[in-house]
């Protein structure tokens, strides 16, 4: 059955967890989606997974949509979520109402994320009354690396910690449907599910959140460039990957690949009379 935001509404209300992963193509949307995975985050961390980039920042509206799209073609029943990129929604209510609107109709997205607090409640609430789902982000919220110094869990002190309830309560008053918790002490994302009635997904954040959510090559073991301590290791497909291709390698050079089994055939007598 389809997810969607009521859904994740219901689940909470229900004590029931959300399973979220990111994906950023067509054969890993359905392979996520076919484990019945409840929702798809086209992450703008694909900058870092999937285009080399060393952080999100220079990620494009054009990365996204394209992503998307692809995602949407096969995502059957997980709920949709797409990221708005880097100063697609920060420079005006305009932008990210356009903007937000470009990701539903071009790139198929049930809903989109952005990241902050009170500086984007009027971009949430417009976005909402386009009708278009918000899934609200914050803690270390990526777009900000240059003004946090670098990647640091976030809330540990007293003002930082109310801060970021306020900011959690703002925006669900705003009209987010769901809010991520990105490095967050446990004791602080666990008190804020509490006071919220929007279903946190948690990302560094500890059990209490209503949701986990995950970038699909951390968990995978395919991205080692940053290994994030959050990052649980589900299977070692990573290493897996390397030894097939060193496999594959091997037996194309040494002539044992492509064996007869992976050829196809001609009669000898066209062949034969070839010039
Ligand atoms: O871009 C992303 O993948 C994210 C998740 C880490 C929450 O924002």
């Amino acid at each position: 059955m389809k997810n969607t935001v009521v859904t994740f509404q219901e689940a909470k209300q229900k004590g029931e967890k959300i399973s979220m992963l990111t994906a950023y193509d067509y054969s890993i949307a359905k392979l996520v989606d076919n484990a019945g995975i409840n929702a798809i985050l086209v992450g703008d961390s694909l900058g870092m997974t999937m285009l080399g980039y060393e952080n999100t920042l220079s990620v494009t509206m054009e990365d996204m949509i394209r992503h998307t799209s692809a995602v949407a073609r096969g995502a059957r029943n997980a709920l949709l979520v797409a990221d708005m990129p880097f100063m697609s929604y920060q420079s005006s209510v305009y932008d990210a109402v356009v903007n937000a609107g470009r990701l539903i109709k071009e790139g198929n997205a049930q809903a989109v994320k952005l990241e902050g607090g009170l500086e984007v409640c009027e971009h949430i609430r417009a976005i909402v009354n386009a009708s278009i789902p918000v899934m609200a982000h914050l803690g270390l919220t990526p777009q900000s690396i240059n003004a946090f110094g670098g990647f640091k869990v976030q809330g540990k002190g007293e003002a930082a910690a109310q801060k970021l309830l306020d900011e959690a309560r703002a925006v669900e008053k705003a009209g987010a449907f769901s809010l991520v918790l990105e490095c967050v002490p446990e004791k602080l994302a666990t008190y804020i599910t509490k006071q919220i009635s929007i279903p946190t997904i948690g990302i560094g954040a500890g059990a209490g959140c209503d949701g986990q959510v995950l970038v699909y090559q951390d968990m995978l073991g395919m991205f080692a460039d940053l290994k994030p301590k959050f990052a649980k290791c589900f299977g070692n497909i990573g290493k897996q990957m390397t030894e097939a291709f060193q496999n594959y390698d091997k037996e194309v050079k040494e002539g044992s690949f492509p064996a007869k089994e992976h050829t196809f055939k001609i009669d000898d007598t066209i062949i034969d009379k070839l010039y």
